[in-house]
């Protein structure tokens, strides 16, 4: 498949031109303010889902932000690969920590992208990883290399939570049948080391609100003799986690499926050096729970992280108070067999009896995700394993990784369909912090790569 280096190499500029464009538009889908962008991004992917060659493309509304679909269908005989992505970013603050605007994609040498990354909020996480398969896509109908049947399901609400995408899934079963459906969203492990994601944690989030006095007192007048929220709230979060770092919630580690010897054996040969892992973030050690390796403890154990705490004075100078209220908002990563809703009521049910009576505590589910698995001997692994070992000269090694993208449990619940995470990431792209960026290496790979997952894939499927 000579030609798709060189159509690659032809359009070049193009392709990277076309990605900034989307990268300009700040489609937040968390904030309001920026409802006209995500939706102007959805118009943009259409536009270019039918430059690309599609038969046709719609812009899906529902009741958050709108889906689009578009497909190609040369022969109902043939397979069909569905790709997913999303068009939605997460927002850009801090801003003050950016070395360039996150709207605002420039072009930078790191020590890991010697070739070029793209600085912009979305370059990897997901304009730039989705807009692969826009162009992988074109490459294909333009050298007449589409071996099979393509739809497109590109969605604007990922990140918070694709909360309308349930509803979709069900009412549009028959529109969205495919064989296999293909994930660019994840990572490898480096640009010399490629690897496929075979499972993804699951998520339960809950916000917690602690009320000790009806309003805010004077901290010499009051202190000592009332409960201050903000204390009350910190010792119940740090008695979440025992001296081994395990979750102290009853009931929390019951379902959790554990990985026999030989598979954590397995997973130990992945390419990791602890050193390089402290070095890159400035640690002098890691921290996590007791008896399991770094790798294990971000991918196949449960864990539970405060994301956000406030409450009382934070302004400039000193402020002598005890606050009425103290939040906090709390996220619990899940592994294969727990369940997000009976998780988050185990941790409401804790959190209520963990409270002293000198307080009120209120708790606030949010969104969650189903955690998810996938084999590594099925057809849509080998062909994404074949694709990566023809382009990367190397054979991929499986991963399970420790993000969420609930999706994809809800694609094998609703149509049957196993999802390949075929990313193309590093961990170090900085996703949802300042700074974001992607690999020109990792965008044109990722081009040259999907093309080969069609020909495998529908290869493989035809000999059965
Ligand atoms: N693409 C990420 C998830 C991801 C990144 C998985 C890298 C594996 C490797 C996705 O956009 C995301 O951020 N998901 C959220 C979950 C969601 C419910 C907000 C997450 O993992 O926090
Ligand atoms: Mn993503
Ligand atoms: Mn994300």
């Amino acid at each position: 498949m000579n030609n798709i280096k060189a159509y690659i190499e032809q359009h070049k500029d193009r392709f990277l031109d076309e990605l900034l464009h989307l990268l300009r538009v700040p489609s937040i889908s968390a904030d309001p303010e920026y409802k006209q962008d995500v939706l102007k991004a959805s118009e943009i992917i259409k536009s270019r889902l039918i430059e690309a060659g599609v038969d046709y493309a719609e812009i899906c509304e529902t009741p958050g932000y709108p889906i689009v679909y578009a497909e190609k269908i040369i022969d109902r005989s043939l397979p069909t690969v569905l790709v997913y992505g999303h068009y939605d970013v997460q927002p850009a603050d801090p801003l003050e920590l950016w070395t360039s605007g996150p709207f605002e994609p420039v072009i930078k040498k790191t020590p890991l992208h010697p070739e070029g990354a793209i600085f912009a909020r979305g370059a990897c996480d997901d304009k730039g990883q989705m807009y692969m398969h826009v162009k992988a896509f074109e490459l294909m109908m333009n050298t007449e290399t589409l071996p099979c049947n393509v739809k497109f399901m590109i969605e604007g609400e990922e990140e918070v939570g694709s909360e309308s995408l349930e509803g979709f899934l069900k009412s549009n079963r028959e529109k969205l049948a495919c064989d296999v459906i293909l994930i660019s969203d994840t990572g490898i492990l480096a640009n010399d080391i490629p690897s496929i994601t075979t499972g993804l944690r699951g998520l339960s989030y809950v916000e917690v609100e602690v009320t000790g006095p009806n309003r805010d007192l004077h901290s010499g007048l009051y202190g000592g003799a009332v409960a201050n929220p903000i204390n009350i709230l910190s010792k119940m979060i740090a008695s979440l986690q025992d001296e081994n770092n395990r979750v102290t919630i009853p009931g929390f580690y019951d379902d959790v499926e554990t990985l026999s010897m030989e598979e954590r054996a397995e997973m130990a040969k992945a390419p990791f050096n602890l050193e390089d892992y402290k070095k890159a973030l400035e640690l002098s050690d890691v921290y996590g729970e007791e008896g399991y390796s770094t790798m294990e403890r971000n991918s196949i154990r449960p864990t539970l992280d405060v994301n956000g705490i406030w409450g009382g004075y934070t302004g400039e100078g000193a402020k002598t108070v005890i606050a009425s209220k103290a939040f906090a908002k709390i996220s619990m990563r899940l592994v294969p067999g727990q369940d997000p809703d009976k998780i988050t009521k185990l941790f409401c049910d804790h959190f209520q009896n963990i409270a002293p009576k000198s307080v009120k505590v209120k708790t606030m589910p949010h969104h969650g995700g189903m955690p998810y698995v996938s084999p590594t001997n099925d057809n849509g692994y080998k062909a994404a394993s074949m694709a990566m070992e023809e382009t990367y000269g190397k054979k991929p090694v499986p991963v399970r990784s420790g993000g969420s993208i609930p999706i994809v449990a809800l694609f094998e619940q609703e149509l049957k369909v196993k999802s390949i995470l075929l990313g193309f990431g590093l961990d170090s792209d900085a996703i949802h912090s300042p700074n974001e960026h992607y690999g020109l290496f990792n965008y044109f790979k990722g081009i040259e790569t999907i093309p080969y997952f069609y020909k495998n894939y529908t290869e493989l499927k035809q000999k059965h």
